[in-house]
């Protein structure tokens, strides 16, 4: 009864931290389309103000608000504008990532400190500004992007591992913290899509051919095979689940 109602998400208010580029972009505009206004947010304006206005373009609503998730100033900024704009925030997608392939042996401390602040730190940063405001409403939805390689590993991108690895223990921890007041937080866990961060993968023709022995689909995702996930994470459909690693990988990680 009523079933689809439960994934409406019209008139949340939504950021999505990375969604200038890839699965970002992918789920601003899914959740747009299903009624929620979007706050686009990365570092690169002219890309945010792209994915916004196409969302405007397409019948939605959205703003751009530049930040850098590294920079713990810059995520307060962002929110208080946020909250400042809508008075509330009910989605929150931390998806902004990247994903170096380099050797641990050609990894130094910035590397490190790069990929685990970007991937990790800033989850805990940009939750806990945001949930002051989830807190007080008694609802929220947080949904961190981890990766498969938060439970299995690859040879490159050791740092990027451990930094996914982070995401699915923390998705658990904080849900077990805020479960009292009403929110849920979730992660889901891509596979490979085609985005620029598997670029390189995909131009590298034996770890192409090894990806698709390993992905029983033999193909890598597209980014709006994200979305359906999001919007069930981010809506009402998912009110009895929280702290669920959600594997979207075309069966990578059975095996
Ligand atoms: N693609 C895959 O196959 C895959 C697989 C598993 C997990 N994931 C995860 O899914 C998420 C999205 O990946 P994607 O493939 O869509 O990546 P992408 O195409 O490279 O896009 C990354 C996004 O993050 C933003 N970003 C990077 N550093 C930032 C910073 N310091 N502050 C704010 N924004 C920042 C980028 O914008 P600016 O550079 O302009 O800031 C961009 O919007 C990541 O967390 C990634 O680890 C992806």
């Amino acid at each position: 009864m009523g079933y689809l109602e439960n994934f409406k998400v019209v008139d949340e208010v939504a950021i999505v931290s990375g969604g200038s580029k890839g699965l970002g972009r992918a789920m601003a505009l899914g959740l747009a389309e299903c009624g929620a206004k979007v706050v686009v947010a990365s570092r690169t304006v002219s890309l945010i103000e792209e994915t916004a206005n196409e969302i405007i373009k397409n019948g939605g609503e959205a703003i751009a608000v530049p930040v850098d998730v590294k920079n713990p100033q810059s995520i307060e900024q962002m929110v208080a504008q946020v909250v400042d704009r809508y008075g509330r925030v009910d989605i929150l997608i931390n998806n902004a990532g990247i994903a170096p392939m380099k050797k641990t042996m050609e990894t130094d401390i910035e590397d490190w400190n790069d990929v685990l602040n970007t991937n990790l730190k800033s989850a805990f940063l940009v939750s806990k500004a945001v949930a002051r405001s989830m807190i007080r409403q008694r609802r929220g939805k947080i949904i961190n992007m981890g990766s498969v390689l938060g439970h299995m590993v690859s040879g490159v991108s050791m740092p990027y591992c451990v930094s996914k690895a982070g995401i699915a223990h923390m998705t658990k921890a904080l849900a077990l913290e805020w479960a009292p007041y009403g929110l849920n937080i979730n992660c889901i866990a891509p596979g490979y899509f085609e985005t620029e961060m598997t670029a390189e993968a995909r131009e590298d023709e034996s770890h192409l051919k090894f990806l698709k022995f390993k992905i029983p689909f033999k193909r890598f995702g597209k980014p709006e095979e994200i979305v359906s996930a999001a919007l069930f994470l981010a809506s009402s459909a998912s009110d009895y689940v929280t702290g669920a690693v959600l594997y979207i990988d075309g069966g990578y990680s059975i095996w």
